[in-house]
């Protein structure tokens, strides 16, 4: 190979430069050249895209988000969207490309592997909904980032005697809420993977209101129900004050994590080196702390196994 592209794609996370920056290296290592897509398949598609060398990804390791931008494409999503980013690929010269994103993303990647183009995908979703990679890249920023907005809002639930509500990203995945809880002790973790029981939580909050505790947060999955009426209905039983916090989009971003920064440095070079060895239609996970390459097929029918055990313990040791 001569020439290899890189892009990200879907919902941008902290770990995504490092990625690129790895990427780009690696191959330059190689002698072979490197073509950024902005924006993600979108780039692909409009030939929107630049020639990356060494020093153009200075600097980046240590910055959220992706420098290359990012976008989620419906033309993409097209057989005909398809062939005519197979066909800007085969214009430039690019023979093979380096997918980093979430399970859409992955799924593109699968699509152009089947069209016959090379392609190696590595996961990069704060949701950690993923199968066959016990991390994706972002997700431990994120988790930080979490954390500390948690115990900013503890310190001023415990001055009110107030309930907070704090609503997480995630989408059907309760990874996020489930460590969370753990990492700050959170009274609650609402996931999606189990139904909540509000009667109970209630309950539970009351009684441990009545042995003394003046404050409570529960932390609530966006995929497992509504942060206000889930505050109403805390507010309604018990009579404690709440308040609600949404971290929103704050939660992807910030200066990855050192665990971010060599996670998404091993992807991408572990990526390079599968595709200049003649390998394709493949992800980069990370199982029991090695970099291991599993069938994109499988990835993407595979649901990610709940990780139950996580939320068990973040209700055990709340008790
Ligand atoms: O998949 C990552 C994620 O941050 C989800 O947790 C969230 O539901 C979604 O993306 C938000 O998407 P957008 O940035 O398009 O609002």
């Amino acid at each position: 190979m001569k020439k290899i592209g890189v892009l990200t794609s879907g919902g941008d996370c902290s770990g995504m430069n490092a990625a690129i920056r790895s990427v780009t290296r690696t191959a330059i290592g190689h002698n072979v050249e490197v073509v950024g897509f902005r924006k993600g398949f979108a780039g692909l598609l409009k030939g929107d895209y630049l020639a990356l060398g060494t020093r153009d990804v200075a600097g980046i390791v240590q910055r959220g988000g992706t420098f290359l931008q990012s976008a989620r494409s419906d033309e993409f999503r097209t057989a005909p969207g398809r062939e005519k980013a197979l066909r800007h690929l085969e214009e430039l010269g690019v023979e093979g490309l380096v997918v980093i994103g979430g399970d859409g993303s992955l799924n593109g990647a699968l699509a152009l592997h089947r069209m016959g183009f090379p392609v190696i995908g590595i996961p990069a979703s704060i949701d950690n909904d993923i199968a066959f990679t016990d991390m994706a890249l972002g997700v431990d920023t994120a988790l930080n980032n979490i954390v500390y907005a948690i115990d900013c809002i503890k310190d001023t639930a415990s001055s009110h005697d107030r309930a907070f509500v704090i609503e997480v990203m995630g989408r059907n995945s309760g990874y996020l809420a489930s460590t969370a809880a753990i990492a700050t002790g959170a009274e609650y973790a609402i996931v999606p993977e189990v139904e909540c029981d509000i009667t109970e939580l209630c309950n539970s909050l009351r009684r441990r209101y009545e042995e003394g505790r003046s404050n409570a947060i529960i932390i609530l999955a966006e995929g497992a129900g509504h942060a206000q009426s889930i505050a109403d209905n805390i507010k309604d039983a018990i009579g404690f004050e709440t308040r609600v916090t949404v971290l929103g989009h704050y939660q992807r971003g910030g200066a990855p994590t050192v665990f971010d920064r060599l996670l998404g440095s091993r992807f991408g070079f572990t990526a390079v080196e599968l595709l200049l060895n003649g390998q394709s239609g493949k992800m980069v996970g990370l199982c029991c702390s090695t970099v291991i390459p599993t069938l994109l097929e499988t990835v993407v029918v595979t649901e990610k196994t709940p990780q139950d055990e996580l939320y068990e313990m973040s209700l055990i040791l709340e008790i």
